[in-house]
């Protein structure tokens, strides 16, 4: 199993020691309940570097009151298995009094991609994620860390903080990890029912479809409504966006540009989402 600590001094402790030895070190930041995307992270950063740290932490300020946060799925044991079987040589799991000890009161506002989107329905989540990685990186202070394209705006906007704040952490992007149906691999497909992971399993399909849709020179907001209406059809109970943007900046795409297709839908109390490329013509 990996080494364990649970403060900011233990962490720092651990790392000195590596660099003192030479060694360089990448980071995967999680919210813990690890599947195979998050394990393949922890092989590409392992590629990039000598040591490994993942961090585990539930962070309670990328939630709305309204959102999961009590429910979210915690298995640390089976958490450092999987990281033990991956050759992961450092946990970092806080409480979250490490993390936000009373009278805590900063905030990283990262604009540009941040707007829109995710933001249009979870309007302090991208704060939330800015401040907890702005973190985990100054307590960390790795040479590189690894953020799946999984959430493609996410892994945007923290790419966005690194280059504003002179941060100097490589972010490395890393492909989705779906299963044998394309179904992007989450913790949250934990809550789905037989009869919703059926239905899940159509968007990443509907995605792709419309991707090639675009590539083949389709208008890209009647394609972008068609799209709509199957993952309504397919059983999904809301559409919360489903848009193409450019893939560096996510600025509206345009044709000659590399694109992605973006996407959050709702599945019962189940919130999914997914991305795919659209290849430039
Ligand atoms: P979490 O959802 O646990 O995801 C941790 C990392 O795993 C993220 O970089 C995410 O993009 C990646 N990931 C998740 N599913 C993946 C898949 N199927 N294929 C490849 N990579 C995948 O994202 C977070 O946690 C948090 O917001 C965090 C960045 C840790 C900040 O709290």
């Amino acid at each position: 199993r990996p080494q364990v600590v649970e403060t900011v001094s233990d962490l720092r402790a651990v790392v000195r020691e590596w660099r003192r030895q030479g060694l360089s070190v990448a980071m995967v930041p999680t919210m813990g309940a690890l599947h195979d995307g998050h394990v393949s992270l922890t092989r590409i950063a392992l590629e990039r570097a000598d040591r490994c740290v993942v961090s585990i932490f539930v962070n309670p300020t990328q939630f709305a009151p309204t959102e999961d946060l009590d429910k979210y799925p915690r298995q640390l044991a089976a958490d450092l298995d999987r990281l033990a079987d991956a050759g992961v040589q450092l946990a970092f799991t806080p409480t979250a009094a490490e993390m936000y000890p009373q009278g805590f009161d900063a905030k990283v506002t990262i604009g540009g991609p941040s707007a829109g989107m995710e933001t249009d329905f979870r309007p302090t989540f991208f704060e939330g994620v800015a401040t907890v990685v702005a973190k985990l990186f100054l307590q960390t202070l790795p040479d590189c860390a690894v953020f799946g394209e999984k959430d493609y705006q996410q892994l945007c906007v923290v790419k966005k903080l690194c280059r504003d704040l002179d941060i100097p952490v490589e972010i490395i992007g890393a492909p989705t990890i779906r299963d044998t149906e394309g179904l992007a691999m989450s913790s949250r497909n934990a809550y789905l029912s037989p009869v919703e992971l059926t239905q899940a399993r159509q968007l990443n399909k509907i995605l792709r479809k419309t991707a090639q849709a675009l590539q083949l020179g389709a208008e890209p907001q009647e394609t972008l409504d068609e799209a709509r209406r199957q993952i309504i059809n397919a059983g999904f109970d809301g559409v919360d966006y489903v848009e193409a943007r450019e893939s560096n900046t996510l600025a509206p795409w345009r044709r000659d540009r590399d694109g992605r297709i973006l996407v959050a839908a709702r599945l019962g109390a189940t919130r999914l989402i997914d991305n795919v490329e659209i290849a430039a013509v």
